[in-house]
């Protein structure tokens, strides 16, 4: 078999690869570990940046996002017992935020995949990259296959195979915080019409929402904590707790905790593999910034494979440091947020009220919510 793009991981980042170089005439084919309905269910991101929006429609995949999808132009921060409203697009220029389910976008992404023909093969095993040749080689329905193609795109997330490949080549910056979420997804109305993000003495909640009628919502609790030994009452008394006010309840159908952690590698590059999202980086979900990020780097791989197929291969070349240069931006905000919003053990009096005075500050200068307005919202794509 033979392929111009080998695209490891059908997760947003390989799928949206994909679809860019489909409308540039590239070939590629898509490998997915999982089954399409594990990769369809899988609950993680809710918010699309600016940026990604507007992607989604450079692609011609916006429709159902516009339906169905929740424009947001501000978001609240809590403290104090006080909530302080953001207003991300006042302070933008116009841009906001859309909710919209990372689930949503992937069933957007495979359905147009596969209603073009083009070859996106989920179950696959013993996925090996050889970089140099450069090479995939898989399992799928029982037969070994040998791919060979111009480059390989990892997009595998952070358990794949790909940056294992070239580990000797890289440069691990690695931060773990001594906390994680636990998520939960209910049948009830959101408690407030904009996301909610609440610092209090017992720790980070954030309140957000799939539609009118699911609410998605998150408290910070222990690294290790067993989602099952939380009962439905103790979780909604805990969120009640640390908004400071009653939230609607409803039936909690899934639940779950996410541990946190800063990660990246550099570079996000070796002979002719390229990484990509989660695959290269990882932020904490304060920002909401992991499936945006990973949307930036396939928007620049996508535009540099391009140029290289029309004779500049300087896109390619440059692809790891143009990409870091807002990966690093994305890893600063995501840790601020994180830093300020959560209490970490051991954390005293005076560092309950440094990180008020934070809160208040960025609430109340004009500066400063804008520093936070233009990084939620995100900056631009860079296509080269
Ligand atoms: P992934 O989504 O991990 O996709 C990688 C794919 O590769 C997977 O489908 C995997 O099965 C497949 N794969 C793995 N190994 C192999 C292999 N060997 N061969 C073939 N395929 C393989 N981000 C935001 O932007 N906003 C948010 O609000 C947000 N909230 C989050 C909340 C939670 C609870 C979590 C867990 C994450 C959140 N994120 C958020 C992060 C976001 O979900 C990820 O950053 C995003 O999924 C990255 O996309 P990706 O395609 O790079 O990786
Ligand atoms: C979500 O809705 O899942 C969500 C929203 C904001 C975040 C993280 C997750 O910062």
């Amino acid at each position: 078999m033979r392929t111009q793009v080998a695209i490891v991981g059908g997760g947003p980042a390989g799928l949206m690869l994909a679809r860019l170089l489909e409308l540039r005439d590239i070939e590629s084919v898509v490998i997915e570990r999982r089954d399409r309905e594990y990769v369809q269910q899988r609950v993680r991101a809710g918010v699309l940046e600016q940026a990604t929006m507007d992607l989604m429609d450079e692609v011609g995949l916006g429709g159902r996002m516009h339906a169905e999808g929740l424009v947001h132009e501000g978001v609240e921060l809590r403290f104090d017992g006080e909530g302080h409203r953001i207003a991300l697009s006042e302070l933008t220029d116009g841009r906001a935020i859309t909710i919209y389910g990372q689930q949503e976008v992937v069933k957007d992404l495979i359905e147009a995949r596969l209603e073009s023909g083009l070859p996106l093969l989920f179950d696959v095993s013993d996925v090996e990259v050889d970089p140099s040749a450069p090479r995939v080689t898989f399992t799928h329905r029982g037969e070994s296959h040998v791919l060979d193609c111009d480059v390989i795109a990892g997009c595998d997330g952070f358990h794949g195979v790909c940056r294992p490949a070239i580990a000797d080549v890289l440069t691990v910056y690695e931060r773990e915080y001594p906390f994680g979420w636990l998520g939960i997804l209910a049948h009830c109305a959101p408690s407030s019409e904009e996301l909610v993000y609440a610092h209090h003495r017992r720790g980070f909640a954030l309140a957000s929402m799939r539609s009118h009628e699911i609410t998605r919502m998150y408290l910070q609790c222990e690294p290790d904590e067993d989602a099952s030994e939380w009962s439905d009452d103790a979780i909604w008394d805990e969120l009640d707790r640390r908004f400071g006010m009653q939230v609607n309840r409803g039936e909690v159908f899934e639940k779950g905790v996410t541990p946190m952690r800063s990660f990246v590698v550099e570079p996000m590059q070796h002979q002719r593999l390229f990484l990509a999202g989660d695959a290269a980086h990882i932020v904490p979900p304060t920002g909401a910034k992991g499936l945006n990020t990973a949307m930036a780097d396939v928007y620049l791989l996508a535009h540099a494979i391009e140029d290289s197929y029309r004779g500049d291969s300087s896109g390619l070349d440059a692809y790891s440091a143009r990409a870091l240069e807002r990966v690093w931006r994305v890893q600063h905000f995501s840790w601020w947020m994180t830093s300020m919003l959560h209490r970490f053990a051991g954390d005293d009096d005076f560092q309950m009220k440094i990180q008020q005075s934070q809160l208040l500050y960025t609430a109340r200068s004009t500066a400063q919510a804008t520093a936070l307005a233009e990084n939620y919202v995100g900056m631009p794509f860079r296509a080269r």
